[in-house]
């Protein structure tokens, strides 16, 4: 039982991570403990297992239950426009600047990436607002939203683009009405804003370098809290790496970016920690 576990098992819950990144892939060796020990704790009980090592010995006979605990590992509440006031400062101090600058330069593209995408949520505001403040101008522009996750099941859900009613409550009527279908129960996602977001899989713990590159806007929110501050600077730097420039940074309101990272960015906003990429001018 997860009671049962104290802190002298710390050695066999590093021991539990180990094997967890070499035999299943999933590294979550550098998350804060807390969520990773009562999280863990679900996964005990669920397979019966009284210490880590009897889990241990789970694992080796029941190779299918790595998927299952990096599932439960890993906390995939979301909603759209999640935090009302970021996505209103997106719209107010990102978007216009940045859709001036492309049009100075005859550039069309617009390329965003939702480095944690949950269900969807996230992307599709992100798209839903591009919409909106683009409006007709919308059609002149090549835009790409990439919508990452290591969750395989949230990213199936997301690419599916369905929701509940639940879901979908904290939408206004209107951009209910004008961005989704509702079908029976659900609610989906109109195909245009659809088309402008692609999910695939990326684990940001990844020591691969960045997916992409050059890009306008990289939200990423309400992850990096469930990892220590090492990996939280590692995953920041890639960010920044993966920023064109000008390029903007949305880290959302519970967040807290380490120092070396706002030494290098411009802050725009510091309640919806949004940070902009200058060129360098040294
Ligand atoms: C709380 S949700 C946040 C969703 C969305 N960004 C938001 O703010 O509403 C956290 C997401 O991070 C994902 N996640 C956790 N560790 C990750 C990693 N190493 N790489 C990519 N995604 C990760 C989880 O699967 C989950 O979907």
């Amino acid at each position: 039982m997860a009671s049962m576990i104290t802190e002298s098992d710390a050695a066999a819950l590093d021991l539990l991570l180990e094997k967890v990144y070499r035999d299943g892939g999933h590294d979550f060796r550098e998350y804060k403990r807390g969520t990773v020990t009562r999280r863990l704790g679900r996964r005990l009980r669920a397979t019966g297992a009284r210490t880590y090592l009897d889990y241990m010995q789970f694992l080796d006979a029941h190779p299918e239950e790595y998927q299952k605990l990096a599932e439960d590992l890993t906390i995939k509440t979301s909603g759209f426009f999640r935090s009302r006031y970021t996505f209103q400062q997106v719209a107010r101090l990102v978007l216009p600047e940045l859709v001036v600058y492309k049009l100075k330069r005859g550039e069309r593209s617009l390329r965003f990436w939702s480095a944690a995408c949950a269900r969807g949520e996230e992307p599709y505001s992100i798209a839903i607002l591009l919409a909106e403040f683009l409006g007709r101008r919308l059609w002149q522009f090549d835009i790409s939203i990439h919508a990452t996750d290591i969750s395989r099941q949230a990213l199936e859900e997301a690419q599916a683009g369905a929701y509940s009613a639940k879901d979908v409550e904290g939408l206004t009527a209107t951009l209910l009405e004008s961005y989704f279908t509702h079908c029976g129960e659900s609610y989906e996602v109109r195909s245009d804003i659809r088309q402008m977001v692609s999910f695939s899989y990326f684990d940001l713990t990844s020591t691969t370098g960045q997916p992409f590159v050059d890009l306008d806007c990289i939200f990423c929110c309400n992850v990096l809290i469930y990892l220590r501050q090492t990996l939280q600077e590692r995953v920041l730097n890639m960010l920044y790496d993966s920023l064109s420039t000008p390029g903007y940074l949305i880290l959302g309101e519970v967040e807290t970016p380490p120092v070396s990272l706002r030494e290098k960015l411009e802050c725009l906003d510091t309640k919806a920690r949004i940070y902009k990429k200058n060129a360098r001018t040294n």
